[in-house]
């Protein structure tokens, strides 16, 4: 899906070109209050479920999370109703299937919680209820007491499987039988613009998650913004010296924006620890590894870049800027109901070569963590205000673009 007011893009050509100014921006996506309705209406989530979430490529896991031949992910999306088992094949072929077993529906890999990491032993995994095996590539391999079936045809009979591709190490999958777009396509320039950078190298992972009792949007759009940042941010973030959204991206159901900043006041302690990553050459800032579209000045004072994936997935491509040694963080956002959110935040970081830089990674890692709970202390407010019927809009500023921008593809999904 091209943006309608795209340019065809040209062989060859920068993709700075996408770059907007506040003007554009404005004059694109509007300066008007926007309706709270998509939020407080329970009649929309179903349409969102088969209109956005079975439609669209839905990030589901990295690579880095699966890197050995039978290293699987058990992910639980109640948004398309089913539990997704992501697995690296004996090819070294990442594919996802419904964890349902063919024979009479059960999880083939029982999990803990939203998600599991686990390996499948000898390239199988095995349904628990009455021993049916399948490979990790899918095809039912055996069957306990096979011939009391009369007729089995196995060869029909293996997992189900859903489309899976991968961008730059984030694994997505397409509910659909039949996708309208590859992965490529649907990410289009946008997925140019941000590929190239060593994504993959940053494979040591802090997850942390929480269900929220608000709407899966309200939880994106507090997540999509820097406006927010001085004031909810003031306990964790002390002597922000202020922020500056600017190169805005408009591309396809796809957004982003680059946040300019002097950066803050640490505590002695942090400066301290967050010292041992930032002098150093392996976890130190490294925005030369950025894209070459993102910061192309190469400004001194970047912080990270927000790209926004429709429709629950952000990037803050940080590069070991703003927070140290952290090469980028994501959020998600899965909705369990209209009212309910699965948020998970994840931090990346490349693997520490020593203790010190270890316990630096966990201190700037909690130092995060504290910022997120910031964060989330305003969901559930702001999802029983819009519900309380007292406002019938939002008044959003230029910083709320991605918001903005985010609920027009919504309406546009919606409305197909
Ligand atoms: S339901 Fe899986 S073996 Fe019976
Ligand atoms: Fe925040």
């Amino acid at each position: 899906m091209n943006h309608p007011s795209e340019p065809p893009r040209e062989a060859g050509r920068p993709l700075s070109h996408l770059d907007r100014s506040v003007a554009q921006i404005r004059s694109e996506l509007g300066i008007d209050p926007v309706s709270v309705d998509g939020i407080r209406d329970p009649r929309i989530y179903a349409l969102e479920q088969e209109k956005i979430f079975r439609r669209t490529w839905l990030k589901v896991a990295t690579t880095s999370e699966l890197p050995e031949t039978g290293d699987y992910k058990v992910k639980e999306l109640p948004v398309v109703d089913t539990s997704l088992l992501v697995v690296r094949g004996k090819d070294g072929k990442v594919r996802a299937f419904h964890n349902v077993c063919t024979h009479r529906g059960n999880k083939v890999v029982p999990n803990a919680d939203f998600e599991t990491l686990g390996r499948a032993r000898a390239g199988v995994v095995t349904c628990r209820f009455h021993g049916w095996v399948f490979g990790t590539d899918g095809p039912l391999r055996s069957v306990p007491l096979e011939e009391a079936f009369g007729t089995l045809d196995k060869a029909c009979l293996g997992l189900r499987e859903i489309n899976c591709e991968v961008w730059q190490g984030f694994v997505f999958v397409n509910l659909a039988e039949e996708p309208e777009q590859t992965l490529a396509d649907y990410l289009g320039d946008f997925g140019t613009l941000f590929a190239g950078y060593p994504y993959e190298e940053a494979s040591t992972i802090f997850r942390y998650s929480t269900v929220l009792e608000c709407n899966w949007k309200v939880a994106l759009y507090a997540f999509s913004e820097g406006y927010h940042v001085p004031t909810i941010h003031a306990g964790s973030l002390p002597g922000f010296r202020g922020i500056e959204h600017a190169d805005f991206k408009l591309i396809g159901p796809h957004a982003s924006s680059t946040i300019y900043g002097a950066g803050m006041d640490t505590a002695a302690s942090t400066a301290q620890f967050a010292g041992v990553l930032h002098a150093s050459e392996h976890h130190g800032p490294r925005p030369d590894l950025l894209p070459p579209g993102i910061n192309p000045t190469r400004r001194p004072d970047f912080q990270f870049e927000l790209p926004n994936i429709f429709p629950n997935f952000i990037i803050h491509l940080a590069s070991g800027c703003g927070y140290p040694g952290m090469a980028y963080f994501t959020h998600q956002f899965w909705p369990l109901d209209h009212g309910r959110t699965l948020w998970e935040g994840i931090n990346y970081f490349r693997p520490a070569r020593t203790a010190a830089e270890r316990v630096a990674q966990f201190h700037v890692n909690a130092l995060h963590r504290n910022a997120w709970l910031e964060d989330t202390a305003t969901m559930e407010d702001s999802f029983v205000g819009i519900r309380s019927g007292a406002i019938d809009s939002m008044q959003l500023m230029d910083q709320e673009f991605l918001i903005r921008h985010a609920m027009r593809v919504q309406q546009s999904y919606l409305a197909a």
